[in-house]
């Protein structure tokens, strides 16, 4: 299972590596219930069948690969910010961690939020129209590939985007716990 808690910002710097006490972990099965986020544990030193099979099942068709090494990309930190910057996507977020670990926090319809610790091997699939963020930072780098279908459109937009139609039909669908949503 993806590691997720619900994340209460205590005060304290939102990417310092803990974790409160006591933590309380929540499963695939209520994560997809209460944000339509799924996650999957690939296996780590041979998902690429796993990954095909999950392709091919959604109708995806093409990747890329986003390295964050703060000693290798220059705009290391210009990318930490951007992506720690709350936002939604009118399309799928589609990523699969092949290196490092990061902090992925997605908000619940109460607008609290749950923060997965992901990394190698981790898939997420986040729904159009949820406010999420994402960070490195607590352990450095990473990389992960990019998984869409067509074209790649990478418009996020910052909340607040209330009035996007992908966030209107986010709460639409948050109101049935997202019961439209296939794990295919
Ligand atoms: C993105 C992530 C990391 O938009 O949220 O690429
Ligand atoms: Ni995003």
């Amino acid at each position: 299972m993806v590691l997720a808690w619900e994340y209460t910002n205590d005060g304290s710097d939102p990417l310092s590596p803990h974790k409160p006490e006591p933590m309380k972990f929540i499963e695939g099965k209520e994560l997809k219930e209460r944000t339509g986020v799924l996650t999957w544990k690939l296996d780590n030193d041979n998902y690429e069948q796993q990954l095909s099979e999950i392709c091919l099942k959604r109708g995806y068709s093409g990747s890329d690969v986003l390295e964050m090494y703060p000693e290798l990309s220059d705009d290391y930190n210009a990318k930490c910010e951007k992506f720690f910057t709350e936002h939604l996507h009118p399309d799928e977020e589609i990523r699969l961690w092949i290196d490092g670990a990061g902090y992925f926090d997605v908000r619940d319809p109460k607008d609290n939020w749950i923060r997965m610790q992901v990394e190698k091997g981790d898939l997420l699939i986040l729904p159009p129209g949820i406010y999420h963020r994402f960070s490195p930072k607590p352990f450095g780098k990473t990389a992960f590939k990019r998984i869409f279908t067509e074209e790649p459109i990478w418009i996020g937009h910052n909340r607040p985007a209330d009035d996007h139609p992908a966030r209107i039909k986010w709460l639409e669908m948050a109101s049935q716990q997202f019961q439209g949503i296939e794990v295919v």
